[in-house]
């Protein structure tokens, strides 16, 4: 505190000709601090003493676990529902799973459907069946041991009923470059001569 009893606030210290006055700081100021001590001391002993609440990390597996759940009983939900769906016929739907056929499927199913290192699925040969919700399995579950990969892990089941309803649209489609002959595939229906009849 200065000694000038013209200025009781200025305080001693004097640097290039700033000097510092001793205000007293505002009361609501002074109670937001002693708020913020008592709140750090609330905190620290309700998270890290008594352990009562959970912490982000504990949190996060928390809530990744719900959401787990739900995904799961979503998946089993479209699974049990696979034998009863139907091709879509929209045409954005449609669209939307030729996207993922080009960017997933065509590598190894030809851009065409007529087949790669797997199957031609423009003809009527089969190795896991003819109808829609045979489809839809064989790309749900895949078929990892001949190298079909599983698709549920990767897409979501409307992207899965989306491209499999693309290539329904594929089926007897005429092609510019003949597709890959059936081998142990069996005809869903009979459509003119082949070995297996
Ligand atoms: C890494 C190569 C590969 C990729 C990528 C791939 N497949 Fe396959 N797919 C195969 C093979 C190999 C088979 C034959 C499996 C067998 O012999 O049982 C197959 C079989 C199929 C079948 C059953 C054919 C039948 O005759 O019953 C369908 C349908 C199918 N794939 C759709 C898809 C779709 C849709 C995608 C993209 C999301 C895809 N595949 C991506 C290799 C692949």
């Amino acid at each position: 505190m200065s000694n000038d009893p013209q200025e009781p606030l200025l305080l001693d210290h004097e640097y290039d000709g700033i000097q510092e006055l001793d205000n007293k700081l505002p009361r609501w100021w002074v109670w937001l601090f002693y708020l913020t001590i008592i709140f750090s001391a609330i905190y620290l002993i309700y998270y890290h003493v008594a352990h009562a609440g959970d912490l982000q990390a504990a949190e996060y597996e928390k809530e990744m676990k719900a959401g787990a759940a739900v995904k799961n009983a979503a998946m089993s939900q479209f699974e049990a529902g696979i034998p009863n769906l139907q091709p879509s016929a929209d045409a954005t739907v449609i669209a939307s799973g030729q996207v993922i056929y080009g960017k997933y499927c065509a590598p190894c199913h030809r851009t065409d459907g007529g087949g790669l290192v797997g199957p031609n699925l423009t003809d009527d040969y089969w190795i896991h069946g003819g109808k829609y919700a045979d489809t839809v399995k064989v790309i749900w579950d895949g078929v990892p041991a001949k190298g079909m990969i599983t698709w549920k892990a990767i897409l979501k089941p409307e992207e899965i009923n989306a491209v499999a309803s693309y290539i329904y649209t594929l089926r007897g489609a005429k092609l510019a470059t003949p597709g890959k002959l059936p081998e142990n595939q069996q005809p869903a229906k009979p459509s003119g001569p082949s070995e297996f009849e």
